[in-house]
């Protein structure tokens, strides 16, 4: 087939979506924008203090390693996570609640981590997308959205694989109603709804088979 031959083309394009959807369900890399962000975690001088002024000892255990952090305590959890251990598959999108881009595990549990203090996260085990597999060893859960092509932008993709993994964890017989209504404080911006509980559904499937 020619290089440059519609059928060679679509095939290149289909192979390179595949391989972003591997990498957006597994470490949220399809929002490898870095936003720079209001309250982030580092503390600059030019806010009138020293870098150091204020930080208080926060340890933060997340995907199952222990760390080390100074932080200011008005610090949330997202920000100490992407800004200071770059840690990036949950993403920042509204920052306030609203659309779930950002949820991780904490002790299994779906949490914003935009709503969530990194100083009131110590003590918890905090797991997030990157937690669940990797691009060669995906979670039946990121098997079943790059399988379904559940996704556009990608920036919802992390919160949305985050709370069907906690649904699926509680309840291995969740149906469709009940994978809808665990993503009820998730938001797909691109309105990729069918496709998402579609994979969530499929993953279902997937994890009884297992
Ligand atoms: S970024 Fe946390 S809910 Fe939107
Ligand atoms: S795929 Fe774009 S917001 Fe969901």
């Amino acid at each position: 087939m020619p290089e440059d031959s519609p059928n060679r083309r679509s095939l290149s394009r289909r192979k390179f979506l595949r391989g972003a959807g591997t990498a957006i369900a597994v470490t949220g890399a399809g929002a490898l924008i870095s936003t720079k962000v209001n309250g982030d975690a580092t503390e600059p001088a030019e806010q009138g203090g020293t870098a150091q002024e204020g930080l208080v000892d926060v340890t933060l255990k997340v995907n199952g390693k222990t760390h080390q952090l100074k932080l200011q305590p008005r610090v949330t959890l997202l920000d100490a996570l992407r800004e200071r251990l770059q840690i990036t598959g949950p993403k920042k999108v509204c920052d306030r609640g609203n659309c779930g881009a950002c949820t991780v595990l904490r002790d299994g549990k779906p949490v914003y981590a935009c709503l969530t203090l990194a100083v009131d996260a110590q003590g918890s085990e905090i797991t997030t997308v990157e937690g669940f597999g990797t691009p060669e060893k995906m979670s039946e859960v990121q098997q079943a959205f790059v399988e379904k092509d559940a996704l556009m932008c990608g920036f919802c993709t992390p919160g949305f694989v985050t709370a069907v993994t906690a649904a699926l964890k509680k309840n291995p017989n969740a149906d469709n109603e009940e994978l809808r209504r665990a993503c009820r404080g998730n938001i797909c911006r691109c309105g990729t709804f069918n496709r998402v509980f579609e994979a969530a559904v499929e993953a279902a499937k997937k994890m009884k088979g297992a």
